[in-house]
């Protein structure tokens, strides 16, 4: 250790007190349920591809959980962004509003479409976009025109507007979805983080007309890799089987294909996964709470900032976070937290310093560039043993 830190130490202790010795990571999957069961009853069926009773059923079970009328499971979160911001109406040369403070999979969607990212900031209170922000970046920049809402300054179409409850926290949704349905902006939420997370009663990813969540090794709950979309548009929840399952017109066995299709549907053993794994959400979810509340407590009256969801939203507390004072404080402590086995990250580089978005219209980003200097995510599992296991 160069210099000592003392919130790194800070930060390393109360990790050791929920996680223990040894490596702790910062988000690991854990499986105490049906996972074993149904895995084996997967294979024992020969239903392991993406065909097969388990896949509907996860969509079952997501559409209920959630709150939507459908749930069309896809092979990762990515592509489920992909084919919601394709039926959102997101074309080449279009526009697509959303926030720097990102992963790299929300802007990659919308790139596969050959849509363009614009970015406005997000509010410091909850990380995701600022209703505040995209209201003044739309009065300033767009006009209504035949074909729907244009950025004055390029010329483009404004497809949709795709904010991202960052970290699980929910983002004002009620108000963006406000803002969006004042300009007749098609809202497509990136809930890939934030499974389980509520506004009041109501689940992220139910603002919009679709959402994309990810079941990625390093979600709340896993299937390996895995995505949804969710809708509650009967037609919407149609075109986004169809095209994630290679546009096949059904027949008994002639191979038919109405329009170029993806190969996104999930495959039943993934399915088989999230159904145990959807058993086991409340029970991570409160215990994922119990953490975030251990921590803020361990934190009180001490010089180390906590991240507090605000108080109106049930957050899942996917990753939890601190936030330093600068960024040469953020640096000692990734550095010095990690040389002692605890694992910490940087929040993501903000998306428009990265080369391919390098060009993109932002609105200044203040907020988003504060956090970026500041925010440490620190281990955030259910640990060890903290699940009663379910198996028999
Ligand atoms: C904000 C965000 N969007 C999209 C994704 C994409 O999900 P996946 O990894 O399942 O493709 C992720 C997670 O990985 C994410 O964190």
């Amino acid at each position: 250790m160069t210099e000592h830190e003392p919130k790194a130490h800070a930060i390393a202790q109360a990790a050791r007190r929920i996680y223990g010795n040894g490596p702790i990571p910062l988000h690991r999957p854990v499986f105490a349920g049906n996972e074993r069961r149904y895995l084996v009853e997967c294979i024992d069926s020969n239903f392991v591809s993406s065909v097969g009773a388990r896949v509907t059923e996860f969509e079952r079970r997501t559409a209920e959980y959630v709150g939507a009328k459908f749930a069309i499971a896809t092979a990762n979160g990515t592509a489920a962004l992909h084919v919601a911001l394709m039926l959102a109406g997101a074309e080449r040369d279009t526009e697509v509003v959303t926030q720097a403070v990102t992963f790299i999979a929300t802007c990659n969607a919308l790139s596969y479409i050959g849509a363009r990212p614009a970015f406005v900031d997000v509010d410091l209170d909850t990380m995701g976009m600022s209703p505040d922000a995209l209201a003044q970046w739309l009065g300033s920049t767009v006009e209504r025109s035949p074909e729907g809402l244009r950025n004055r300054r390029t010329g483009r179409r404004i497809a949709a507007c795709v904010p991202m409850h960052t970290f699980g926290h929910p983002c004002r949704i009620e108000e963006i979805a406000e803002v969006c349905a004042k300009w007749g902006l098609p809202l497509v939420e990136d809930a890939a983080e934030s499974l389980g997370s509520r506004v009041g009663d109501r689940h992220t990813g139910t603002f919009g007309c679709m959402a994309a969540l990810s079941y990625n090794g390093n979600k709340v709950i896993t299937t390996g890799g895995g995505g949804m979309i969710v809708t509650d548009d009967p037609a919407l929840a149609a075109r986004a089987k169809h095209v994630t399952t290679t546009a096949k017109v059904p027949h008994p066995y002639e191979f038919v294909h109405d329009e170029v299709g993806y190969n996104y549907r999930l495959p039943n053993l993934n399915a088989a996964l999230g159904c145990a794994q959807m058993e086991c959400l409340d029970e991570m979810l409160r215990i994922k709470a119990s953490v975030a509340a251990r921590y803020e407590k361990a934190f009180e009256g001490s010089t180390v900032c906590f991240f507090v969801p605000r108080a109106e939203t049930r957050s899942n507390h996917w990753l939890n976070a601190v936030i330093a004072g600068d960024l040469a404080e953020r640096d000692r402590i990734l550095k010095e937290t990690n040389a002692q086995g605890v694992m910490t990250r940087p929040i993501w580089r903000l998306m428009p310093s990265l080369r391919m978005f390098g060009g993109a219209e932002t609105d200044g980003l203040a907020n988003s560039k504060w956090l970026e200097e500041r925010v440490v995510n620190i281990p955030s599992s259910v640990p060890d043993g903290a699940m009663e296991r379910k198996e028999p």
